[in-house]
């Protein structure tokens, strides 16, 4: 099969390659899944790069090479073939989910992080869901939300960031979106209530208070952030700028530590794609309360732009990678 792979951490664009491969083992519990689809995501350049370094050890890759050959995550396509215990899908069916190896042409999935794929989507929406909603969706709920609160999404214009506003005012909160210029329309569009640009605004400076704020883009600290929080307010932190070394996990450290001093929640947050949170945005996706946004596609074969792209960070929405 073609996939696109690297043997050493570095630059996507220095080291991701097209080449012909073999075809991927399926475990009891996995599922072949025909890729038609995938999307990059921070995930991706975090892997390929071997950043944070500090990270490799603890699962992110192999300390001097990277573990997973193939790289990609998101994928959307039609199921080939099945597990011995695997139950509940059959060969022929479309599906969703999130997996080692998806910029290739096939992908062994374990059958957790996999379900059918909403209907109505074309494999290349379907390709952009999984982890940036799934990230929104859990976010959210670690963040308590509830009808009425003020919520704000820093990065609303991102891939997480355009699912979390939808979600959030799925959920009955009224929603401030923080973005930059270009994309104060789209993230109206949304439906944030009020949009910030960061351009021009620091929220940090301002008056406004926000029940829950998730943070999903800039390197804002979270001493910062707790100057907008009320005493029974929630920080969801998901992003910041370690550098090489520490990545996002630099800020999560420090939430997790000023969070023992003071009153607002403030939490480092880690999302998990499962079955059970894939099924719950189909519903919503099926119900019309979400949609993807797409703001940039390429093919298998510049997978590397895609991922650099996300990482430059200029799109809004989400990256695809079409496979065939
Ligand atoms: N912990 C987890 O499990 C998990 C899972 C998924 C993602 N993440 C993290 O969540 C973050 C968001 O992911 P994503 O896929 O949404 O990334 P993305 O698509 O690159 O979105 C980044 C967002 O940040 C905004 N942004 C950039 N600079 C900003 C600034 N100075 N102030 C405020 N906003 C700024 C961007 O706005 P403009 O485009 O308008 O400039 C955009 O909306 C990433 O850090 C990613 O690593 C974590």
């Amino acid at each position: 099969m073609k996939a696109i792979v690297q043997d050493r951490y570095g630059a996507p664009g220095d080291v991701l390659r097209l080449a012909e491969v073999g075809l991927p083992e399926v475990g009891d519990e996995d599922v072949l899944v025909r890729v038609r689809a995938s999307s990059a995501n921070p995930w991706d350049w975090h892997f390929i790069r071997g950043e944070p370094v500090l990270l490799r050890p603890a699962g992110i890759g192999g300390v001097r090479r990277p573990k997973f050959l193939i790289p990609g995550g998101d994928l959307a396509g039609t199921v080939e073939r099945v597990g011995s215990r695997v139950t509940g899908f059959e060969p022929g069916v479309d599906v969703y989910g999130f997996g080692h190896g998806a910029f290739a042409e096939y992908v062994a999935v374990p059958r957790t992080r996999l379900a059918p794929m909403p209907a109505g989507l074309s494999f290349e929406q379907a390709a952009a869901v999984p982890l940036a909603a799934v990230t929104a969706l859990q976010c959210l709920r670690a963040g308590g939300i509830a009808p009425g609160q003020h919520v704000l999404v820093v990065g609303a214009s991102g891939g997480v960031g355009t699912f979390a506003v939808q979600i959030a005012k799925h959920l009955g909160a009224r929603v401030s979106g923080v973005c930059s210029t270009p994309h104060v329309d789209l993230v109206q569009g949304l439906g944030a209530d009020q949009v910030i640009d960061y351009t021009r605004d620091d929220f940090t400076a301002g008056t406004a208070k926000y029940d829950l704020v998730l943070q999903l883009g800039g390197t804002y600290s979270p001493a910062a952030i707790r100057r907008v929080l009320p005493p029974h307010g929630t920080l969801i932190q998901s992003s910041g700028d370690g550098g090489r070394w520490l990545g996002p996990v630099g800020n999560m450290i420090k939430a997790a530590v000023l969070n023992r001093f003071t009153k607002p929640s403030l939490k480092a947050f880690t999302a998990t794609v499962t079955a059970e949170a894939l099924n719950e945005i189909k519903d919503l996706i099926e119900s019309g309360r979400i949609i993807p946004v797409i703001g940039r596609t390429f093919p298998l074969t510049q997978a590397a732009a895609a991922v650099e792209l996300v990482e430059k960070g200029s799109p809004p929405g989400k990256v695809v990678v079409v496979v065939d």
